[in-house]
């Protein structure tokens, strides 16, 4: 039986503990939140992901889970630690590496404690070569002993969406192991095919700068997809009978394109696309690397929030006074997560031209209150939030929102214009009944 540590009890770490206790892995789960760690003895989740919370209460009560401060106790206990705190953002797109470093300090002193080899894993995104140059002299600094000898080194990126982080991590696509040498490589394969047994996905071993890179080419080119679909769904709209979902559809069915990511609509938000762009392209500047490819994603997505609001100002010359209703406020649905929704964005840009905006979202209204205050009106179901509005949006394709028929807005609203901004509706059905626009729909011909 294998005992590993997870270090940063976040949104990943808490996943991956899920995740490996459920394979029979004693996890240690280290933070130095001293409440979150009382908490999560307490059985009680920091966020809301299916699934995990189930987990982790398992395995906190047949031992699999346990939770503590103690670096001490972690690396006393285990083989392999994974490095799975946050980076994030600074104010120039870089990452900050303050947590990755703090971490890593605590673990190397309490390396110099101890006589057995140990593997240390780094999941957390870092610009590449931080793994080697950083964690890897951190470590050795800190414990007095060698890299290669005395303990191992890996990058292991992960690749988990918010909302199915679980069942990317039962059936993950691949596994990537950036590693320092053999031995560490074959330490962390071994772990892997225990966790997986014979259903082990492909397994790419690589050096470390290799693994880093990955990470930030997977995500980049994911937000490049949807960037590139989000061109040709505004190329689709100026022409009658277009549709960007047949066109997706149609170019999704080349095995070489793969039609995954391929959803045009209001753009990508979320914690990693931008952030991971963002740094990614300051890499590209520090090396005198032509990013422009990376910097136009970015410059496509931040156009695409603000084309919602050019839709709506084609129907109304002054939005002074215009009621528009938001519809899903979340970056996607089944999360409360707002990091970098395009809803922010939308909103900010109405409240500019002084629309008054009504917001509904199944979860995330507690969490929108806390950046817009008083600014908008709070609204307790969607046909609460369509009603009296000129205008409505949909941002979020929350499920709840696709039973809205045409006849639910025409009734509802003081004017039924409806921006599917995320094309939960048949264009042909509602735009015979009221004003549609979706994106990327071209209008009947
Ligand atoms: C993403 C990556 O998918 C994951 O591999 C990485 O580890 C973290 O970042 P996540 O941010 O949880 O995961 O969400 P994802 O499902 O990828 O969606 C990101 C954003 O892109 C959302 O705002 C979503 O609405 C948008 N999106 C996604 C589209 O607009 N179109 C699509 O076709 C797919």
């Amino acid at each position: 039986m294998y005992n590993v540590s997870i270090i940063g009890l976040g949104w990943v770490g808490l996943a991956y503990s899920a995740f490996f206790t459920s394979r029979k892995v004693r996890v240690i789960g280290v933070d130095v939140d001293e409440r979150k760690i009382g908490m999560l003895k307490r059985g009680v989740m920091p966020f809301y992901e299916p699934g995990i919370s189930e987990l982790l209460r398992s395995a906190l009560r047949n031992g699999l889970f346990s939770p503590t401060i103690s670096y001490k106790e972690a690396i006393r206990l285990s083989d392999i630690l994974f490095i799975t705190v946050g980076t994030p953002s600074l104010a120039d797109g870089r990452i900050d590496l303050k947590y990755v470093s703090s971490a890593v300090e605590s673990l190397g002193k309490c390396l110099a404690e101890v006589n057995e080899y140990k593997l240390i894993v780094v999941k957390s995104t870092v610009i590449p070569g931080t793994t080697l140059n950083l964690v890897g002299r951190i470590l050795e600094k800190t414990s007095g002993k060698t890299l290669g000898k005395h303990f191992g080194l890996c990058f292991n990126p992960e690749f988990l969406k918010e909302g199915t982080a679980l069942r990317d991590l039962e059936k993950p696509d691949r596994i990537v192991i950036g590693a320092y040498d053999k031995k560490s490589g074959e330490v962390l394969r071994k772990f892997y095919k225990e966790v997986y047994g014979d259903e082990i996905p492909p397994v790419l071993c690589t050096n470390i700068v290799n693994a880093e890179l990955i990470k930030y080419a997977s995500n980049a080119f994911l937000a490049m997809k949807i960037s590139f679909i989000n061109t040709f769904a505004n190329l689709c709209e100026k022409l009658p009978g277009a549709d960007v979902n047949t066109v997706a559809k149609g170019i999704g069915l080349d095995s070489r394109i793969n039609p995954r990511f391929l959803r045009a609509g209001v753009g990508f938000g979320g914690s990693c696309f931008r952030k991971d762009l963002m740094a990614i392209i300051n890499l590209c500047k520090d090396k005198g690397v032509d990013s422009s490819l990376l910097e136009s994603v970015i410059k496509i997505n931040d156009l695409q929030r603000r084309h919602v609001i050019e839709i709506i100002e084609k129907e109304f010359s002054n939005l002074k006074n215009v009621t528009v209703a938001i519809l899903g406020l979340s970056f996607k649905p089944n999360t409360d997560d707002l990091r970098d929704a395009p809803s922010i964005d939308i909103v900010r840009g109405l409240l500019d031209r002084r629309a008054v905006v009504k917001v509904y979202d199944p979860v995330a209204m507690e969490k929108f209150k806390k950046i817009f205050g008083e600014k908008v009106k709070y609204c307790s179901s969607m046909l609460d939030c369509i009603k009296g509005a000129d205008c409505a949006v949909i941002v979020t394709e929350w499920s709840e929102f696709k039973n809205l028929t045409p006849d639910d807005f025409l009734k509802n609203m003081r004017r039924p214009i409806v921006v599917d901004g995320r094309r939960i509706y048949d264009p042909e059905l509602f735009s015979k009944k009221l004003k549609y626009y979706g994106i990327g729909w071209g209008g009947s011909i």
